[in-house]
């Protein structure tokens, strides 16, 4: 995608034909944050989003070392904006309605393709004087190879040909993601799936093949696993507290899946937000993983745990900004005081794995909501949002609860009270009851 350097007589040149790569990787890599993004709440099998939230953040650290390295280099460029050839690759590859295919676009042919252009990169520079560089495009290699295996179990390339073929089509026209092919002109009749209507998130996010709610939590301990008050009442018994809060930790999927939607819809974000926010997501998945791991062990059978889709089905309705606002002011900086309560109580059972992964939980909400405090005004910013923050966050809280009365509580049980995981079924469990 790179034209040939105008000024390659210049004394610079071999630089400046190096750093122009590293460009178009670096803008490769974010694109890809925002739009790969899109597949995490498409998608409904658990791990599969807990390892595209791995891979875009590992993503998100080969952009911010291209940056790094590239900003050493005479050529890179100031701004971080993605080129218009770019972004339409990327804007294409979320069309699909079915997230498989999607996919299979992202992992069958874009990555394939940005592994090809890191190779490429490593052929064509020299091994000494831009050691630097080549130390890091071997490590993003290893990685992109290590992403390709990862992903191929879930991969159904052969279920989505035509749509893998129009995607390679469209690449090839640039001649790969850094022209280091010839450029095959699209066909006349080639048609951008993205010229033809605008992508939107869907209205719910799969969860499929698990069961559906609501809301995990309520006060009627034959409705939901989580009992609210059970969490601080000092008569629960500790391995009550400990199965409740690990169902609440693999809710924390309500939070993937949502956080998932701000990434396409900022696209002029600095990368540094999308950054951040790639981190949070992958720490959100993390902490999903702790419940879903650990609730087998305990003997909960994860297809009698109901998903909660509710702060997914009320925040998709809400603007990027608000979304991220009621995420890190309002749930996040609203749960410390009940996280404690439950890890004072979970250490009476000498448990030293629940004890970590909590606290490991408790760190990464205390960062999330650092976070919060410094982008908050700027994706305010971004969506055009003048008011100062607190009014806005007071607002926004507003517009939640009016917004939950229409879109909230929608999400039927999916199982019946005798087959759901329940607040009483949690105490036979533990042979309380
Ligand atoms: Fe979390
Ligand atoms: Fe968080």
């Amino acid at each position: 995608m790179v034209a040939p350097a105008p000024s390659s007589s210049g004394r610079m040149a071999a630089v400046q034909d190096m750093a122009r790569l590293q460009r178009v990787l670096f803008e490769a890599e974010r694109d890809f944050i925002r739009t790969a993004s899109t597949l995490i709440y498409r998608v409904g099998d658990p791990e599969l989003k807990y390892l595209l939230c791995q891979h875009l953040w590992e993503s998100a650290g080969h952009a911010r070392f291209l940056r790094e390295r590239g900003r050493e280099m005479s050529g890179f460029g100031n701004g971080e904006t993605t080129r218009a050839s770019v972004r339409e690759i990327y804007n294409e590859a979320v069309m699909p309605t079915d997230a498989l295919i999607a996919l299979a676009g992202f992992y069958g042919v874009l990555k394939p393709a940005l592994l090809a252009a890191y190779r490429h990169y490593l052929a064509a520079t020299h091994h000494l004087a831009d050691w630097p560089s080549r130390k890091l495009v071997e490590e993003f290699i290893a990685d992109e190879e290590r992403h390709a295996r990862e992903m191929a179990p879930y991969l159904q390339l052969e279920a989505a040909p035509t749509w893998t073929a129009h995607l390679a089509t469209a690449l090839a026209a640039h001649g790969g993601w850094l022209g280091e092919q010839s450029a095959q002109p699209l066909p006349a009749n080639f048609i951008w799936a993205s010229s033809q209507r605008t992508y939107q998130h869907p209205p719910t996010c799969n969860r499929s093949p698990y069961p559906t709610c609501s809301s995990a939590f309520s006060y009627d301990a034959a409705e939901t696993p989580i009992v609210r008050p059970w969490l601080v009442d000092p008569q629960t018994d500790a391995r009550v507290i400990r199965l409740m809060v690990y169902v609440w930790l693999m809710m924390e999927l309500d939070a993937v899946d949502y956080l998932a939607t701000i990434f396409y819809d900022t696209p002029e974000a600095p990368f540094d937000l999308h950054h951040d926010m790639a981190r949070h997501l992958w720490d959100e998945s993390r902490h999903s993983a702790f419940g879903y791991r650990q609730l087998p062990k305990l003997g909960v059978d994860l297809m009698t745990v109901e998903h909660s889709l509710d702060l997914y089905n009320i925040l998709v309705q809400m603007a990027p900004h608000e979304r991220y606002a009621m995420m890190t002011m309002e749930f996040e900086a609203g749960s410390f005081p009940t996280k404690a309560t439950v890890m004072d109580r979970i250490r009476e059972l000498n448990d030293f794995e629940a004890d970590t992964l909590l606290a490991f939980d408790r760190n990464d909400e205390q960062n999330h909501v650092r976070y919060g405090h410094h982008w908050l005004p700027q994706i305010m910013a971004l969506g055009g949002e003048t008011r100062s923050v607190e009014e806005f966050v007071k607002a926004t809280q507003a517009k939640f609860v009016e917004l939950a009365k229409v879109f909230g509580n929608r999400t039927p049980h999916s199982l019946p009270p005798e087959r759901r995981l329940t607040g009483n079924k949690i105490l036979t469990l533990v042979g309380v009851k």
